[in-house]
């Protein structure tokens, strides 16, 4: 059965997608990083879906939604410097990973049994809308299968799923296009995942450098060696095509490729990052093998270039 997709511009929609997470189903949201797949977090039940649905193991935890910083503060304790980010950055693509309050009434498996929760308040305006109506937390991955490429399309996301998902709302592409920056503030300010927020804004709001986790110790437990990938090989810094390659792009393309997808001829990092799922998608859907161009790595490219070498690592 093909997945229900429904516009999220139409008000009846979203209040259906509300009325189907209180029942305990799976609703897929537009955000405004990527697409999540999102469950009430107070129904082990429906949280327990979101696990079988993407084939997520379940020692890897889950992102709980809120609409506000006060709704974040009856789950989670803020420390000093949560309260400054969350000043400066929500709602908007930021992650904090913070000491479970006893009393919060997230699901068990919401965290896989840490002590900690990563918290987040999306600033779409559907997820947003969602979040009100439905007036619970809402614990959503990014909509995809696990390890495969994110969905930034209600497209993505129906061609990834079947039946398991209720409804899809679609508000069109995801304006950033790459997940949100979480920092765990649980211990030492650390950086756990590059995303879209860039790490240099962060250190400005906090005054100090992020910390990076240590060499080998997996921080966030989704961030395996090998996700985000496409079923075509992946080769970076690519300066020219070698016969039979698709190129992703980013600026002038070098001659020869079967396909060619840009990234941003101008160079613009933020839109690079808006493209980059939706192009490793539509390439992988053309070629066996594709080249990727050279990424600077500051701001955002940060967080793209982490995607693409998770992208391009040996599948286990
Ligand atoms: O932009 C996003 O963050 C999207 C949208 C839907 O909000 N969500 C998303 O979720 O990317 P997901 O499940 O694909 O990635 C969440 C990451 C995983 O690597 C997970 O291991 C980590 O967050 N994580 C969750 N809870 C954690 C915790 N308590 N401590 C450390 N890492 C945690
Ligand atoms: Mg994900």
């Amino acid at each position: 059965m093909a997945v229900r997709i429904r516009s999220a511009s139409d008000p009846a929609a979203v209040a259906e997608a509300a009325g189907l997470l209180r029942a305990g189903e799976l609703v897929a949201m537009p955000t405004e990083t990527v697409y999540g797949l999102a469950a009430d977090a107070t129904n082990a039940r429906a949280v327990a879906g979101i696990f079988a649905a993407k084939g997520r193991p379940r020692f890897n935890p889950l992102i709980v939604h809120v609409p506000d910083a006060a709704a974040a503060q009856s789950i989670v304790t803020f420390t000093d410097e949560a309260a400054r980010l969350a000043a400066a950055f929500w709602p908007g693509p930021l992650t904090l990973v913070l000491p479970r309050r006893g009393d919060a009434v997230i699901a068990d498996l919401v965290t896989a049994g840490l002590p900690t929760i990563a918290i987040r308040v999306p600033s779409h305006p559907v997820a947003q809308a969602l979040l009100q109506e439905t007036g619970r937390p809402l614990a959503a991955p990014s909509a995809n299968r696990s390890g495969h490429v994110s969905a930034t399309t209600a497209q993505h996301v129906a061609a990834d799923f079947a039946d398991a998902v209720a409804m899809v709302l679609d508000a069109g592409p995801s304006p950033v296009g790459i997940e949100s920056t979480i920092v765990g503030l649980a211990g030492t300010p650390t950086l756990l995942r590059a995303g879209g927020l860039a790490r240099a804004d962060i250190e400005k709001a906090l005054g100090m450098p992020l910390a990076v986790p240590a060499a080998g110790v997996i921080a966030a437990p989704g961030m395996l060696a090998s996700h985000y990938a496409p079923d075509a090989a992946l080769r970076l810094n690519a300066k020219s095509v070698m016969p039979g390659e698709a190129l992703l792009a980013f600026g002038e393309p070098p001659p020869g490729a079967v396909v060619t997808v840009n990234l941003s001829p101008t160079r613009d990092l933020r839109e690079a990052a808006a493209n980059l799922f939706a192009a490793l998608r539509a390439l992988d859907a053309e070629a066996d093998a594709i080249a990727v161009m050279p990424i600077p790595n500051e701001g955002l490219g940060e967080a793209i270039n982490d995607r693409l070498q998770r992208a391009a690592a040996p599948r286990s």
